[in-house]
């Protein structure tokens, strides 16, 4: 008898993987391993809805799943594994796509923040129908819960209509999928901007503290706090939003000594690398060997593949039956 709900969650392949990406997903991932059963989906596919050079795709792929696997996905209990491999996910999505209407997906406000962000003029396909592969990436694994960040929220409210709608129709293959958000809001890169590969303003999991110090060496802090005497505000402080999240036992110490002027911003920016070190050296060895080892991060992925594709066949059959086809 089935006792664990499954998960569902997706990343497209962005490389190696930063604070952003661990605070809003990976920590979460690993921490909800024990108690649901996890699919763990790399969104090759959806790289194509916002450029044409597949060149990178595999190497980010790999160095993606070296940090997936150092800081603690165990890909023994959770298959990992590519969309573009497994090609069921075409085939739903091509039969999802006849459920939906493209004013509908013209509405995604995902869609429309990400032409503004990247300044698309034209809107391809595929874009537009990007909540609909999503949603049979979901969909397929039967995932009862999703966990995404706030602006994949409408994605997964697609997927809630989508399969509604296919059970009303044939018969009822879907669960209705829930959302759940993580607890702790998107942290800002760098420049106080969302933290992003193409934004250059992240800390990666794989930087040294040294790397991490002179990168936090450059960020601005309360632009009133001239002098280290100076009072400052934590709530305004981009380094205070890094020192709540890794320096959680040490905050009203550093609200304190930051108001009063008592700590300087140098000194705060220190106990926050050595904070943020912390984290995420228990991860470095790990991540070395799967780095030095990249033929078995690939062996770990197909056999994710063999897994997941069991399951997509499954329910691809009992799709195909639900609707009469063949
Ligand atoms: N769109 C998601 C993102 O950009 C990635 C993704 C693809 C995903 N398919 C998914 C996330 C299925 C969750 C479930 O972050």
């Amino acid at each position: 008898m089935k006792t664990k709900k499954r998960i569902l969650s997706g990343m497209r392949p962005t490389g190696k993987m930063h604070l952003g990406n661990y605070v809003g997903a990976l920590e979460n991932w690993v921490k909800l391993q024990g108690q649901y059963e996890n699919f763990h989906l790399i969104a090759d596919y959806h790289v194509l809805t916002t450029t044409t050079d597949t060149s990178e795709i595999l190497n980010n792929t790999l160095e993606m799943v070296c940090d997936w696997l150092a800081v603690g996905i165990d890909p023994a209990i959770s298959p990992i594994f590519r969309q573009s491999q497994i090609k069921e996910h075409s085939e739903l999505f091509l039969l999802f796509s006849m459920l939906i209407t493209t004013a509908r997906l013209e509405r995604n406000p995902t869609l429309k923040e990400q032409v503004k962000d990247l300044n698309i003029d034209t809107i391809i396909y595929g874009h537009l129908g990007y909540p609909v592969l999503q949603s049979a990436d979901i969909l397929l694994y039967k995932g009862e819960v999703v966990p995404v960040g706030e602006d994949q929220a409408p994605h997964v409210e697609i997927t809630r209509e989508i399969a509604r709608k296919f059970n009303n129709i044939y018969s009822e293959v879907f669960p209705i999928s829930e959302t759940k958000l993580t607890d702790f809001a998107r942290l800002p890169g760098l420049d106080g901007n969302k933290m992003s590969k193409s934004m250059n303003n992240t800390i990666l999991l794989s930087d040294s503290e040294d790397v991490i110090m002179q990168k936090v060496r450059k960020a601005i802090t309360d632009t009133q706090k001239l002098r280290r005497n100076d009072p400052g505000r934590p709530e305004v402080c981009l380094v205070f939003t890094y020192q709540e999240k890794f320096n959680n036992g040490k905050t009203d110490e550093i609200i304190e000594g930051c108001k009063s002027g008592a700590l300087g911003c140098v000194d705060c920016k220190k106990m926050c690398v050595q904070a943020i070190n912390e984290h995420i050296s228990p991860y470095t060895e790990k991540r070395n060997y799967y780095a030095n080892n990249k033929n078995e991060v690939l062996d770990i992925i197909r056999d994710g593949e063999k897994r997941a594709q069991k399951e997509a066949v499954s329910t691809m059959n009992e799709v195909r039956e639900a609707m009469k086809l063949g």
